[in-house]
């Protein structure tokens, strides 16, 4: 089965432990927790305080994708927290070599993160060193947003590179994943689905998650 990992971006705040107790018991694979600063994008959300009472919440993957400046700061901190995989954006620094040794160092899987408008070029010489890569199908910093197209063809480039250099890397997508979209994308290649309003905007979450594993399909590797 490919994975589908819930944004908690689009849940009740009020009821966070509730929420994500229900997306594990609904099937979820990871819970995605989305870290902005309101520089790197313009929206502020949560940090390591928030990552250790998910953390407290669920036996599932928590999956912390860093959408700030300056991310070899908090690595320590989120891992501290409870994160078990750290992703981290191409475009927030030179020496990405060093920030991934440090998410493994500390005990966490690292990722590196791609913007829509970054090429895969950029990352083509770190791909060794990272479990996964993270496709963004939406600019960051919001949810709900539409999927923009041209992703598609973005992955099936990634998969094709993944294949001939790193075959292990799993490619995860972000933003506007949904039962309308998700069965292409799965097509061409990606293996974690992000999907926020998609779940926690469903009255079902068991349903959606299903239905939505159902139309990824099986994984092939
Ligand atoms: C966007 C975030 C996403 C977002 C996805 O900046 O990285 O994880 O929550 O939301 P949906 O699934 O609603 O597009
Ligand atoms: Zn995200």
């Amino acid at each position: 089965m490919k994975l589908i990992a819930p944004s908690i971006l689009s849940a009740d705040f009020t009821r966070l432990g509730e929420e994500i107790r229900a997306i594990e018991a609904a099937g979820a694979d990871w819970v995605h927790v989305d870290v902005m600063d309101g520089h790197f994008v313009p929206n502020i959300t949560m940090g390591p305080l928030i990552v250790e009472a998910v953390r407290r919440s669920t036996k599932l993957p928590v999956d912390v994708h860093l959408m700030i400046e300056n991310p070899e700061r908090y690595i320590h901190d989120f891992v501290k927290a409870g994160a078990d995989l750290v992703s981290v954006h191409l475009e927030t620094g030179v020496h990405l070599n060093r920030t991934l040794e440090l998410i493994r160092s500390c005990g966490a899987r690292p990722g590196v993160v791609l913007n829509p408008a970054t090429p895969l070029n950029g990352m083509e010489w770190v791909l060794e060193f990272v479990d996964f890569v993270l496709l963004m199908s939406v600019n960051p910093g919001f949810g709900g947003q539409s999927f923009i197209p041209n992703t598609l063809e973005k992955t099936r480039r990634l998969k094709q590179m993944i294949n001939d250099i790193h075959p292990s890397v799993l490619i995860q997508i972000d933003g506007g994943v949904n039962l309308s979209t998700i069965a292409d994308i799965s097509g061409a290649g990606a293996d974690v689905f992000v999907a926020g309003s998609a779940v926690f905007g469903s009255s079902d979450y068991a349903k959606t998650i299903s239905e939505m594993k159902q139309k990824a399909g099986p994984s092939e590797r």
